[in-house]
């Protein structure tokens, strides 16, 4: 391979910059070229192509965000989209590519790889929702950023006897919420993995407030309703002090934390070393503090994981 791409795509997570400098350098230093593509998917449809050289990824590691941009590429689903990106590719002389992001993302990079087109995956979203890998780049430091604000709700909370609810992002994956509300000791985690009723959830505080507690955390995964709409059942159906904050796009900006930062450098570096063998079609991940990949297919067919031994740990210690 003489010549590869390299895009972001999907929502944007810290540690992002972080892999594109790792691609970048592993690449020229194995004799290979890289081209910059801006804005995802739609930028191979634009012919938005820079040259990366080794200068050109300087003073990223720390920064958060992607120097490429991002976005989410509707189209891309369509064969016709597809087949245009491959020629435009090839135009220039690109013969794989590497693309970082999220599920979606993904289903790019294996439509591109089933065309013939060599594409590796990193998965880099802070949802933490691709079961192949036991954590995505961004999450660490995602959970990080919530925990920061989470530990000055707290503050105020139990200053005025009150509940708060915190929505955290994730649609179809509570793991910021599982990971968050343990690590910030919430009284409660509602999740999209674990079915709840309104009327339960309101049980629960209340016996809280039984067994003494004044005040509390409740972290509540987006996927399930909002803060609002959780919080104005709660006002009207008990005699409780309840409170809302949704935490939104905070959570996928900021500084990287150093598990970040190692894990973008880490997947780009692996990443670079499997398209310099000629192998395409593949995603890497962590498993057991080592980085390794699997087949895009098999990856992307296996269920979502959950972590019902950590949810029912969080049950006992919030007592
Ligand atoms: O997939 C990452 C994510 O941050 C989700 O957690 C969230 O639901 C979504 O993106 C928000 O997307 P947007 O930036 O388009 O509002």
């Amino acid at each position: 391979m003489k010549k590869i791409g390299i895009l972001t795509s999907g929502g944007d997570a810290p540690g992002m910059n972080a892999a594109i400098r790792a691609v970048v350098r592993t690449a020229i230093c194995s004799g290979m070229e890289v081209v910059g593509i801006e804005r995802g998917y739609q930028g191979i449809l634009d012919k938005s192509f820079r040259p990366m050289g080794m200068r050109s990824v300087s003073d990223i590691v720390q920064r958060g965000g992607t120097i490429l941009r991002t976005a989410r590429c509707a189209d891309f689903v369509l064969d016709e989209c597809q087949y245009r990106a491959i020629e435009n590719m090839r135009e220039i002389g690109m013969d794989g590519l590497v693309v970082i992001g999220g599920d979606g993302s993904f289903r790019g990079a294996q439509a591109l790889s089933n065309k013939g087109f060599p594409t590796i995956g990193i998965p880099g979203t802070i949802d933490n929702d691709l079961a192949y890998t036991e954590f995505t780049l961004g999450f660490h430091t995602a959970c990080n950023t919530c925990l920061e604000a989470i530990d000055k709700i707290r503050d105020t909370s139990s200053s005025h006897d009150r509940f708060t609810i915190i929505e955290v992002m994730g649609r179809h994956s509570g793991d910021i919420a599982l990971y968050t509300g343990i690590a910030g000791g919430a009284e409660m985690i509602i999740i999209p993995e674990v079915k709840q009723t309104f009327s339960e959830i309101k049980k629960s505080l209340i016996e809280a407030s039984q067994k003494g507690k004044t005040s509390g955390l409740v972290v509540l995964a987006e996927g399930v309703c909002t803060a609002d709409e959780l919080m104005k059942f709660l006002q009207r159906e008990t005699d409780l002090s309840i409170r809302a904050t949704v935490l939104g796009h905070q959570q996928r900006g900021g500084t990287p934390s150093m598990r970040d930062r190692m894990l973008g450098t880490q997947f780009g570096y692996h990443a670079v070393s499997l398209l310099k063998k000629d192998v395409g079609n593949r995603v890497v991940g962590i498993s057991k503090e080592k980085i390794v990949d699997y087949d895009i297919d098999e990856a992307l067919a296996i269920p979502r994981k959950f972590r019902k031994d950590l949810y029912k740990m969080a049950n006992v210690v919030s007592q």
